[in-house]
């Protein structure tokens, strides 16, 4: 990934401009000491690197950056484009963003500026030309941090810039106006279009604005940060062939269509907070390191996390001695090569003086959160034979960032919360020790067993050809409620749910009862019974068989779930969300049953399994996200486990939130 470092990467986020100069030889000291190989330099520095127009002063930066090549760590160095100097906002006020009233956003916080300005791309381009030119031939310089994650606090703008990168945008998409006019429906409420300049963007209107505009506006916006990105980066290859780029995306996070940025990042990156105290989820955000991982089809960076305790939610806390250790351990398990944090030095000015950092206010020899990190630099170290290993993983998650723009843009029988929809499908495979990538539904599907497609509420032409095929050549598809309903465009599938895949499924949906929190519905499977939320459908066989029948309900005595074979594979339907202690047996035996292995069989709770494997090699991690201690047994843990250097099998004990890494 970064060729410079042969190890699991290891470091974080460094800001020695915020520090005395005297300070950086014992930041240099306690980097050595904790196993520290890349930080990553300049992330928000423009305003002193380039302190006028035209002018700049690279002094400080050489100086850190020789410090770093002496101590043997290596530097990311940041294109420092994500925050503008304040001269920016003053010389050419029409760089900062517009929110949708029509507000100009100020300088003083950071992320001003609209990706479609092109005052930000003029200076933008000339400061990265300046370090790529500085610094290419560095030894410190192994590769290149681009930005710093697009879109975070700036969504969407609606300024003058931003309407005109729109219209073009647009006329590259559609070609022509009636094609416009049939893609948004704008027949509707007197929308239609006669002249490019009449479209204007979608910002604070009367009423919901047209539902695929809005959802355009969202795909232009996550392109014109993808166009920044290109530009950056075309500059970077052209002075510095060598050096791997990319910048840091933030898993679930709504603005970017990650999937479509494959092809320009060297390699994916990713900042995960989950909250220590989200009962929900005890196993963190295992979700998000397999999206990342699903980008390239390959390990990532772990780019940011935090030590214990981030500043910015309304109660913040401290994660569990050896929580983040475990959760570290959790982004290795699925295919994390790298583990980074923000930052290194707790700050001690500035809007994020309270956010942790391996260094801590206090004196980090004495302190859990400098020990946690030195620790965990060791351990990683131990792990390096895990590097470039594949993650395991015979079953796909299918997600799509239009699906959820659309679901946030309509007025659908209900609101649904997709995120949250997918993460349960998610968390129960993880409780089976099931290990799933996410994937695009376009992309080739051959290598799985078991495809499960979640609210997938657009179903393009492709995506049904390709799950189609899928099945026909003996996959199994579990497919929810609400799928299928419309187009790319969000144009109904006329003639019954879910459109192009009634032949598919052996059923159609004729109509639909959105269920209210804490009023489900029952479901029988021959003796079996549990419930369904969210969502209920009616549901008309045409060739499915009914695995479960609602047992209460608008529909009761009417099918609930629903299978259909066809071709060599079978596909799933089910029209509610079940219980989720039904679902997660329910779908391992779905996955049993299609061929997909489980590591070890049915983990106890809480026990987190993923396998990694590189040649003939095998790593069989087991996280223990339970306060207690676990045991398990099985015959395949059998070998030495990295992380102590003792033979484990068949009996395991792991600690309160453990952790085994089991070379095999
Ligand atoms: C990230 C950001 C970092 C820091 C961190 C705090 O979103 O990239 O610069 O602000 O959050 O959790």
């Amino acid at each position: 990934m970064i060729p410079k470092i042969p190890f699991i990467i290891y470091g974080a986020d460094y800001n020695p401009e915020q520090w005395p100069e005297t300070l950086w030889p014992e930041d240099m000291r306690l980097m050595r000491d904790c196993g520290v190989n890349l930080v990553h330099v300049g992330i928000f520095a423009w305003s002193k690197l380039n302190p006028k127009p035209g002018v700049y002063d690279f002094n400080w930066l050489d100086r850190i950056l020789d410090l770093l090549a002496e101590n043997g760590i290596y530097a990311g160095l940041a294109t420092a484009t994500a925050s503008p100097p304040a001269w920016l906002a003053r010389l050419h006020p029409d760089s900062l963003p517009v929110d949708a009233a029509g507000t100009r956003l100020s300088h003083g916080s950071r992320q001003h500026y609209t990706p479609n300005s092109n005052a930000y791309w003029t200076h933008a381009s000339a400061l990265v030309e300046q370090l790529a030119i500085r610094y290419a031939q560095h030894p410190a310089l192994a590769e290149w941090h681009v930005n710093n994650e697009y879109g975070c606090h700036v969504q969407l703008s609606f300024g003058e810039e931003d309407a005109l990168a729109w219209r073009q945008w647009l006329i590259e998409r559609y070609s022509d106006l009636d094609t416009l006019n049939e893609a948004w429906g704008t027949s509707f409420w007197s929308q239609v279009y006669h002249q490019w300049e009449e479209i204007g963007t979608p910002c604070k209107m009367p009423y919901q604005p047209n539902p695929a505009m809005a959802l355009d506006y969202k795909r232009f916006f996550s392109d014109a940060f993808r166009e920044l990105f290109r530009r950056e980066k075309a500059i970077l290859r052209r002075l510095t062939p060598e050096v791997p780029v990319t910048t840091n995306f933030m898993g679930l996070f709504p603005t970017i269509d990650q999937f479509s940025w494959a092809d320009d990042l060297d390699f994916a990156a990713l900042d995960s907070y989950p909250d220590p105290k989200d009962a929900t989820n005890p196993f963190g955000l295992p979700i998000s390191h397999d999206l990342t991982r699903g980008i390239k089809q390959a390990p990532f960076v772990l780019m940011e996390q935090v030590t214990s305790q981030v500043n910015w939610r309304p109660t913040n806390h401290l994660k569990a001695p050896g929580q983040m250790r475990l959760w570290s351990l959790q982004s290795v398990a699925r295919g994390g090569d790298g583990i980074m944090f923000f930052q290194w030095r707790k700050s001690r000015y500035g809007a994020e003086k309270y956010h942790g950092a391996m260094v801590p206010h206090t004196p980090p020899e004495q302190s859990r959160e400098y020990e946690e990190s030195r620790r965990l630099g060791h351990d990683l170290q131990r792990l390096a034979p895990v590097r470039g290993s594949q993650v395991q993983a015979e079953t796909a998650i299918l997600y799509d960032w239009s699906n959820r723009w659309l679901l946030e843009a309509e007025s659908a029988p209900r609101r649904f919360d997709y995120e949250g929809i997918v993460g349960e499908f998610h968390t129960a495979l993880l409780r089976g020790g099931i290990t799933a990538d996410i994937s695009p539904a376009e992309r080739d599907l051959s290598a799985y067993r078991l495809v499960i497609a979640p609210l997938a509420y657009i179903v393009s032409e492709k995506a049904a050809d390709n799950l189609r095929r899928f099945v026909a050549n003996g996959g199994t598809l579990i497919m929810s409620f609400f799928s299928g309903v419309v187009d790319d465009r969000g144009h109904i599938a006329l003639g019954g749910y879910p459109g192009k895949l009634r032949d598919l499924f052996g059923l159609w949906v004729e109509e639909w009862e959105p269920l209210e929190e804490g009023n489900p519905v029952e479901l029988s499977m021959g003796d079996a019974v549990t419930t369904g939320s969210i969502f209920s459908e009616r549901i008309h066989l045409e060739g499915a068989e009914v695995v479960a029948d609602y047992a209460s309900g608008r529909f009761a005595g009417e099918p609930a779930i629903c299978r259909n074979r066809h071709g060599k594979g079978e596909a799933f339907y089910i029209s509610t969300l079940p219980a989720s202690d039904f679902l997660a047996p329910w779908m391992a035996s779905v996955a049993t049953q299609s061929g997909v292995a489980r590591p070890i069989g049915q983990p106890p709770a809480g026990l987190e399994v993923v396998e990694r494997v590189k040649g003939s090699e095998r790593f069989l991690f087991l996280l223990n996200h339970n306060p207690h201690p676990i045991e398990c047994q099985a015959k395949e843990i059998n070998g030495l486990d990295l992380l102590t250097g003792a033979s484990v099998g068949p009996t395991a004990t792991l600690a309160p939130y453990g952790a085994m890494v089991i070379q095999q």
